[in-house]
């Protein structure tokens, strides 16, 4: 019998906004204890973009470095998760295929299914290279978390986006199979297309993707997974990093073993460092999560891990990835590690200010001025329109 192709993860960069709001800052303002932030929920920071960032600018400069390491030949296909969705009929993607001067022959969709439609994104990449091995897809995940000014999830917003070359022999990680998966009709959290922020009971969305957790860890298992001493490390989605503590704590219970809360954190540790001071980034997260885990001291090399994934409304998959050899060859971790230092601290009326700037709704001309350090920008609106740019070189329009 011929071995099975293994297909993943070839390449993977995330990037972030310029701007960062500390927790201090906003503690200042809504009165809450500062340990309820750093330790309650386990956040620091959250990124908030400039007036020329949205969910097309920081995909496109999660991309381009994939690019610049691998080319454009090969693409045939560009997959983009988003719940941040800028329009109701284009894709988000046909923009950054656009800066990125991707072949015209390729094709370019958007997913939405609230925080999981990266990894669906990703099982469909794998299926189309299974089918065609010669052909690699790029999977971008991009969001904006955004909640109502003064409400329990403000201290819980970020922003982000995750670049996945999808690729047969990959560099970094093999995805495998079986996988568990999980769909309930719960209104945990959702978002009206007249909205620009989600409604959500809060409460019952930690237990919606618990419940999700056990459910798709049963349906893994059932399916001749592998038993849970056999995966190295675990990375949950976070939208906040305290949920993957409460997440591994709620798996290692399933499993049979009670563990403290010392050895949850060691066990989790290395997922949360950029999601801590990110935010949530809805459909990044997850894998700013695993990015994190590759970037830190733990050697992975040949080791399976676990990935748990959650959107809210509400789908679930729990899936496992095989590190390879010579992954470290392919991070990105010094250019994450600056993409984080080197955001630019701003104040809580700032912060106010830029959530009070709305783009035009009746079609009129907009100069964005030009505030993002970034690869490439929104440059303004015009005729109902968004105006994108690419500021560097490397980067044909
Ligand atoms: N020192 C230390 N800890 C403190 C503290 C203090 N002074 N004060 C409070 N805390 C702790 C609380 O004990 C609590 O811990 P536990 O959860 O372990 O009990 C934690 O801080 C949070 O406190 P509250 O429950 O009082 O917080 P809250 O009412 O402000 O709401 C939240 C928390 C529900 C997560 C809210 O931030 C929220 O609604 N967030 C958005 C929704 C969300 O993120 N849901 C997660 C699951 S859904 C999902 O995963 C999809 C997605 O991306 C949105």
């Amino acid at each position: 019998m011929t071995p099975e192709l293994p297909v993943g993860i070839h390449d993977l960069t995330f990037s972030t906004t310029s701007l960062v709001l500390t927790h201090e800052e906003l503690a200042r303002h809504t009165g809450a204890p500062l340990a309820k932030y750093h330790h309650g929920i386990g956040q620091r920071s959250m990124s908030i973009p400039a007036v020329d960032e949205d969910i097309v600018t920081m995909a496109a400069n999660a991309a381009a470095p994939v690019i610049d390491r691998h080319g454009k030949d090969r693409i045939r296909t560009l997959l983009f998760a988003t719940e941040t969705g800028i329009d109701q009929s284009k894709a988000a993607g046909i923009y950054v295929h656009r800066l990125l001067g991707l072949n015209p022959h390729t094709r370019v969709v958007e997913l939405k299914q609230a925080c999981y439609a990266a990894t669906a994104a990703l099982q469909l990449a794998c299926a189309l290279i299974r089918s065609d091995p010669t052909q690699q897809v790029l999977v971008l995940a991009s969001d904006i978390a955004r909640y109502d000014i003064g409400s329990p999830g403000e201290a819980t917003q970020g922003a982000g986006a995750i670049a996945m070359l999808i690729a047969a022999n990959p560099a970094i990680l093999s995805i495998n199979t079986p996988s568990g998966l999980y769909t309930r009709d719960v209104m945990d959290f959702w978002r009206p297309n007249y909205r620009t922020t989600p409604l959500v009971n809060g409460r019952r969305s930690v237990d919606a993707y618990l419940e999700a957790l056990t459910q798709t860890w049963h349906d893994y298992k059932e399916r001749g997974g592998l038993p849970l001493e056999e995966l190295r490390a675990i990375c949950y989605h976070q939208p906040f990093s305290r949920m993957a503590h409460k997440a591994h704590q709620h798996l290692m219970h399933l499993a049979g073993t009670h563990q403290t809360a010392e050895i949850i954190e060691h066990a989790v540790a290395g997922t949360t460092t950029y999601n801590e001071t990110i935010g949530n980034s809805y459909t990044a997260s997850l894998y700013l999560a695993l990015t994190s885990l590759l970037d830190s001291e733990t050697n992975l090399e040949e080791e399976t891990i676990g990935l748990f994934s959650y959107g809210s409304g509400s789908v679930a998959e729990f899936l496992t990835a095989t590190i390879q050899t010579g992954y470290r060859n392919a991070l990105h971790t010094e250019r994450h590690r600056t993409a984080i230092t080197q955001r630019t601290p701003i104040t809580y009326d700032t912060y106010r200010e830029l959530r009070s700037q709305k783009l035009p709704t009746d079609g009129e001309a907009l100069h964005l001025p030009h505030q993002t350090p970034g690869r490439h920008r929104l440059a303004g609106t015009h005729t109902h329109q968004r105006l994108y740019e690419a500021v560097d070189k490397r980067c044909p329009q």
